[in-house]
């Protein structure tokens, strides 16, 4: 696929706030070691392509559905960036941010440094202080070993990923009284600019994560499950509505 085959909010687009998330770079020979290091050095490859891929401005649906949570612990799964992770911890949260590739995490944490230094001027504008721990891992074996205050995974769409085992691990790590943010693209709402792509296999509805996490079970109270509209810009100046797949819910006491 061409870099810019399903993404808007990398830093050069014009007029979107944030992603139509590119999946990344193809790979054959998922499931064996082989496969795992393909994973990190794809998406290595894909970040080292430019000086910047995402926006720098966290996920609207994150700011939206997290905004109203008490700070406490929370993990990013497939945190690209950081700019999630950098938000939440001016907020108050301490983070871990977990993702396959080096590049992107020496990038966040750069990012972090950057912020840190604003602050020393700006005070007003939020203490990150050191509430980051940058983590590389694979999610296909990773296992948190501890639950969190907040869960979130936002967009983790990429070929040689299958969504689901990665994000049930994102549920099993929601502590008693916590919270799972999940938001990813909707597979019926991808841009028309988004035809390299070669499965809708990646992209879940509400419906199957929800069936998926098993967050119908009586231990889970559903607080959102919904599809919202985005307008996206593509590559070309192309406009086209978009919509975001959010499904927030609460592990009950
Ligand atoms: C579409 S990007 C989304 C990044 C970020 N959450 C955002 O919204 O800007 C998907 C991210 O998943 C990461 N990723 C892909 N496969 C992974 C894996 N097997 N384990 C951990 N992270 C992975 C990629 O490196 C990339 O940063």
């Amino acid at each position: 696929m061409t870099e810019h085959a399903f993404h808007q909010h990398e830093a050069d687009s014009p007029g979107s706030h944030q992603a139509a998330h590119d999946a990344g770079p193809g790979l054959s020979g998922n499931g064996d070691g082989q496969g795992i290091r393909d994973a990190a050095a794809l998406w290595d490859e894909r970040y080292r392509s430019k000086p910047q891929i995402w926006s720098g401005k966290p996920n609207p649906q994150l700011v939206r559905e997290a905004g109203g949570l008490r700070a406490g612990h929370a993990l990013d799964l497939g945190c690209g960036e950081g700019a999630d992770a950098i938000w939440l911890a001016q907020h108050g949260w301490t983070v871990t941010a977990v993702d396959v590739s080096t590049v992107a995490l020496e990038r966040a944490h750069g990012h972090e440094k950057a912020a840190l230094a604003r602050e020393s001027v700006h005070a007003a504008e939020g203490a990150i202080a050191s509430r980051i721990h940058w983590r590389q891992a694979d999610l296909e074996e990773w296992q948190p070993g501890e639950q969190y205050d907040l869960v979130t995974s936002q967009f983790l769409h990429s070929q040689e990923l299958a969504w689901q085992k990665p994000l049930k691990t994102a549920a099993a790590a929601v502590k008693p009284g916590g919270t799972l943010l999940v938001v990813g693209h909707h597979p019926d709402r991808l841009p028309p600019w988004g035809g390299a792509h070669p499965t809708h296999e990646m992209f879940y509805t509400g419906e199957q994560l929800i069936q998926e996490l098993g967050l119908d079970a009586p231990e889970w109270q559903l607080e959102v499950q919904t599809s919202r509209e985005r307008p996206v810009t593509g590559p070309e100046g192309q406009q086209a509505t978009i919509a975001d797949v959010v499904v927030r819910a609460s592990r009950l006491p």
